[in-house]
């Protein structure tokens, strides 16, 4: 795909069914998260890739975290429960902040999100679908460490990856000029 329209031509996708990706397809996508812009070369991103019954395993961990909520509905429990199967394939964006002389936190995060970008258009131009999604299930200590994380590592959000299902959304045209100034 042409390599300007694969960006310019990329929206997520609400409904994602399978095929997702397979693992040869997967390693291209790290290889192209990896070559993210990374001050010091910190290699503050890293990835969990969650699929099949890492889902259900997943949706423990999110029902769990529920149910140690006070004040919460049934609905919002359910919700959480759920989550883990809008798509058939997750990755979970990680960030892992060191301490560096140079590299505050703000421009480590700042890596994994341009990682995470390199991830939706490597998957784009495959024709895969994802959304990055957050809500209160990233930023969650209690969720980082039912999944192993240490105390320096933070989840920044859950790419939801798999085949858009249904009608690709409408690109809404924007006007340069509003959004570009000159000096
Ligand atoms: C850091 C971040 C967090 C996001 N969290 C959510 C979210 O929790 N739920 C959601 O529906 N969209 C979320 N979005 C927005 C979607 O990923 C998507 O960008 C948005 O629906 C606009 O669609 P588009 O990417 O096709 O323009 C988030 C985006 C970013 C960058």
């Amino acid at each position: 795909m042409d390599a300007i329209k694969n960006i310019t031509n990329r929206v997520s996708a609400r409904e994602l069914a399978k095929p997702y990706p397979t693992s040869e397809e997967m390693a291209i996508v790290y290889k192209g998260a990896l070559r993210a812009p990374d001050h010091a070369w910190l290699r503050p991103s890293s990835f969990i890739e969650v699929k099949n019954d890492g889902l259900d395993k997943l949706s423990k961990i999110f029902h769990d975290y529920a149910l140690s909520l006070s004040d919460i509905s049934n609905e919002v429990i359910e919700k959480y429960k759920n989550a883990p199967y809008r798509a058939p394939m997750i990755i979970i964006l990680v960030n892992t902040y060191k301490e560096h002389p140079k590299v505050p936190s703000i421009e480590q995060k700042l890596s994994t999100a341009t990682a995470a970008q390199n991830i939706i258009l490597a998957l784009n131009a495959m024709k895969y679908s994802s959304i990055w999604r957050t809500g209160k299930l990233a930023f969650n200590e209690n969720i980082q460490k039912a999944l192993g994380l240490k105390n320096n590592q933070e989840i920044l959000g859950y790419l939801y990856v798999g085949t858009e299902v249904g009608k690709t959304k409408k690109i809404p045209s924007l006007d340069i000029d509003d959004f570009v100034s000159y000096l």
